[in-house]
């Protein structure tokens, strides 16, 4: 990072950049593992975060797509952890995005009691540094989804999306952005929003998202890249086809 960047962060994080930090029993309830002292669970997200930021690295992509075929997969539950342990590097920053204007629920994994969200943005004229809030994690900027809308679709493709996506992309080096989305199989939110970014982490939950579900979820992502599968809700266990396995179960 240059020192005009470094300023530039510093100015967004201090001055205009509300700080809240969430405590430890909101975090244990909320199964954030990543921001507790010494979780046995948090190793997996250091693993998550070594083989993302590789595939990161290798490839020039910045920003991240978190999908699942169905609800409560665990999208949200792994963006918060991995975008803490993604911030724990030094070397970068970074947003997420609650995109998943369904059901926005990354404010809720911070513990944010937050007024307004992605979707005042798009509907009103409210300036996008007044949304964003740092969780009380370094280098670790959200911005959060408040309300809900069943035309997420179109909220999505507008080109007032497009040039903010572009702008929180761009405006920062070092930075990753992660995109929480809804359901690829619920909605066409996910297929209209793939422009947006680079590649794709496609969760799939241990035991209930079937094969046809997981085909049915490539097929929608098409050329887009993946970065990678985690099998969410496996206890230890790996399972040998996917390239992660996370058992969060006692957290
Ligand atoms: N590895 C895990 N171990 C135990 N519980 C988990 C795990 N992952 C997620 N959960 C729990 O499962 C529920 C659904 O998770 P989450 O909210 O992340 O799903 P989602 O895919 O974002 O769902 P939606 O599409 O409805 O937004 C939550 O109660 C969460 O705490
Ligand atoms: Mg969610």
């Amino acid at each position: 990072m240059t020192k005009t960047q470094q300023h530039a962060f510093s100015s967004i994080k201090y001055t205009r950049t509300r700080s809240v930090a969430v405590s430890p029993d909101v975090m244990r309830e909320r199964r954030l593992v990543m921001g507790l002292r010494n979780d046995p669970h948090a190793d997996v997200f250091r693993l998550l975060r070594t083989q993302v930021l590789k595939q990161l690295r290798e490839n020039n992509w910045t920003s991240l797509a978190v999908v699942a075929p169905t609800a409560e997969c665990g999208k949200t539950f792994v963006t918060a952890n991995l975008a803490i342990a993604l911030a724990m590097e030094v070397n970068q920053t970074v947003l997420v995005v609650d995109a998943d204007l369904r059901n926005p629920q990354v404010a809720w994994y911070y513990g944010l009691d937050i007024e307004k969200g992605l979707l005042d943005y798009l509907q009103t004229d409210v300036p996008v540094e007044d949304l964003l809030v740092n969780p009380g994690f370094e280098r670790l900027v959200v911005l959060p989804g408040k309300h809900t809308t069943s035309v997420s679709s179109e909220l999505l493709s507008l080109p007032k999306m497009t040039a903010l996506v572009e702008e929180l992309k761009n405006r920062y080096q070092s930075r990753i952005v992660l995109f929480d989305l809804p359901p690829l199989l619920s909605s066409d939110d996910a297929l209209l929003f793939m422009p947006h970014f680079d590649a794709a982490l496609l969760v799939v939950e241990n035991g209930k998202s079937s094969p046809e579900e997981v085909q049915r979820s490539l097929a929608i992502l098409g050329e887009t890249n993946l970065a990678g599968t985690v099998l969410n809700k496996v206890n230890g266990a790996v399972f040998p086809r996917y390239r992660y396995g996370l058992g969060v179960k006692n957290a």
